[in-house]
């Protein structure tokens, strides 16, 4: 029996690859930086090719460094940040464009086009989502109307589209597949048959022929066709916040989590029948299982969290390095009334508001760097209570009993204990960080081993679940409430920026 199972985590800022053994532990990390490319204000790109040649290095080299070989690996899953877009020749494999990321902003006109007079939810019925400019389905539209002769070419059948797991399962076994989490984030996919929908891609005139096919998250898609792991399984498919999802066991109606990484992306189970939500939220799949009925989540989703810590240090060059943060912010007892609403891509749930811009607000002479430090870090805290409102108000107005009594938290700034305690006050529920953080990579390694049978089944995820630390709410609700105020007359500063 192989001892192991391979997860690749293609995310926003790096490209990792992950090996896991059967209770769920890391063996072995290998992890690639690639450029964020800003050619304009609001345009965020990748180069695909370098993605690639990235994932197939970390591969390389996970297995190098834990000298490990095709003989010790069960299968490989694919996890990926989410709606970024590609396109490449089917015949060559070259990309025509560089991927369009899911920051990018660049299709905010096409997108109040698309929408004509029914407006933003034009769509939302069938695909569980509000026309904005984070989804896939405008980013290939710009593509095919600004790369010159694609249209045609993708008429022509010579050109395929993918997001990123497509882009990397393509190259690892010459498949042209999505999974249905994937495929969610398209705008172009019907929520409950689960298959392209015709008049969507005709309104969007996305030739079909261009499209992936769609199958279930965790099956044997095909073998990987050359390099160290040659002829072994890709037997998982997961966004990265439903691979998050699954391997954090949120697997039941009503469990959630929340993932402060580059965005903050917070994803609450609803079961097998989806939910539409009437408070800005988006209903997506969270991970179907084979043949087994698609599982539904309801997902805030936040541009800037994680990269707001990024601009703070990169951009202002305020701290040289991003866990410096909370060493500065620990410095001084409160935020000194500023507030920093970092909409730098608008505004995503539960606002939606394209036209919006970045503001910091509440600033005195009094006003030093620990304080815009704290702010920094709050206005993550701020834009997840948001969020929670939004899917207890949804939860109440449609008597779901989804109730949240704790947040199971991962990402890179739970490392902060600053912020999840600063968390826990806001939302007042206890917040919970496991054992294992790498749920994103766990959740695709789970997918993929269970389709091989090295998992027998979800309560071997279950049962490899376990809590490291858990913060419990204390802040005064008379503090709580003022924090709620100011954040939210800060908020409402952001709107009207952009026409
Ligand atoms: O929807 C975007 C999301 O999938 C990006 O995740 O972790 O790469 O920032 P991350």
């Amino acid at each position: 029996m192989r001892r192991y199972v391979a997860a690749i985590d293609q995310g926003t800022t790096s490209s990792r690859c992950i090996v896991f053994d059967r209770r769920g532990r890391v063996v072995g990390v290998a992890q690639r930086e690639h450029e964020q490319i800003f050619p304009r204000p609001g345009w965020v790109e990748h180069d695909p090719e370098t993605i690639w040649r990235n994932t197939e290095l970390v591969l390389g080299e996970v297995l190098e460094q834990n000298g490990l070989g095709p003989g010790d690996i069960a299968a490989v899953g694919i996890t990926n940040q989410r709606e970024t877009t590609v396109v490449w020749e089917r015949a060559t494999g070259k990309p025509i464009h560089n991927a369009i990321v899911w920051q990018d902003t660049r299709t905010d006109r096409l997108v109040a086009e698309l929408g004509g007079d029914a407006g933003p939810t034009r769509y939302q019925d069938r695909t569980g989502l509000p026309l904005s400019t984070y989804f896939a389905g405008p980013k290939l539209r710009w593509m095919l109307d600004n790369v010159p002769g694609a249209q045609e070419r993708a008429e022509a059948g010579e050109l395929c589209f993918g997001t990123i797991d497509s882009w990397v399962l393509w190259n690892l076994t010459g498949l042209h597949v999505t999974d249905v989490t994937n495929a969610s984030r398209t705008m172009l996919m019907d929520l409950k048959t689960l298959q392209w929908d015709s008049e969507i891609c005709a309104d969007f005139r996305v030739p079909e022929a261009m499209l992936p096919e769609i199958r279930s998250s965790s099956e044997v898609y095909g073998e990987i066709s050359s390099g160290p792991l040659r002829g072994v399984p890709v037997a998982g498919i997961l966004g990265d916040q439903q691979a998050a999802t699954f391997g954090q066991a949120c697997l039941v109606p009503g469990e959630a989590k929340n993932t402060y990484g580059t965005g903050n992306f917070m994803l609450l189970n609803t079961g097998t029948t989806p939910v539409w939500s009437k408070h800005g939220l988006l209903t997506t799949v969270c991970y179907r299982l084979g043949d087994q009925p698609a599982v539904y989540a309801l997902e805030g989703s936040i541009a800037v969290t994680g990269s707001l810590v990024q601009w703070f240090r990169d951009n202002l060059g305020i701290i040289d390095s991003a866990e410096e943060i909370e060493r500065l912010a620990a410095g001084v007892e409160d935020n000194g009334g500023a507030y920093i609403v970092p909409a730098f891509s608008g505004l995503f749930a539960p606002r939606w508001r394209p036209d919006a811009r970045g503001v910091i607000a509440g600033l005195t002479r009094f006003v030093n760097k620990a304080h815009l430090a704290r702010a920094v870090l709050e206005s993550t805290a701020f834009q997840t209570y948001e969020v929670v409102e939004a899917m207890r108000a949804d939860a109440e107005s449609q008597k779901l009993d989804l109730e949240l009594t704790t947040l199971k938290v991962d990402g890179g700034m739970t490392a902060n204990d600053l912020l999840m305690q600063f968390q826990s006050d806001i939302l007042e529920v206890p917040v919970v960080r496991p054992v294992v953080t790498e749920t994103t990579a766990l959740g695709a390694a789970y997918a993929a081993g269970l389709a091989v049978g090295y998992w027998s089944g979800t309560d071997d995820i279950r049962a490899n679940w376990a809590a490291d630390t858990t913060w419990q709410p204390s802040m005064s609700a008379e503090d709580r409430e003022k924090h709620i105020a100011a954040w939210n007359k800060a908020v409402e500063r952001t709107y009207d920026w952009v026409d």
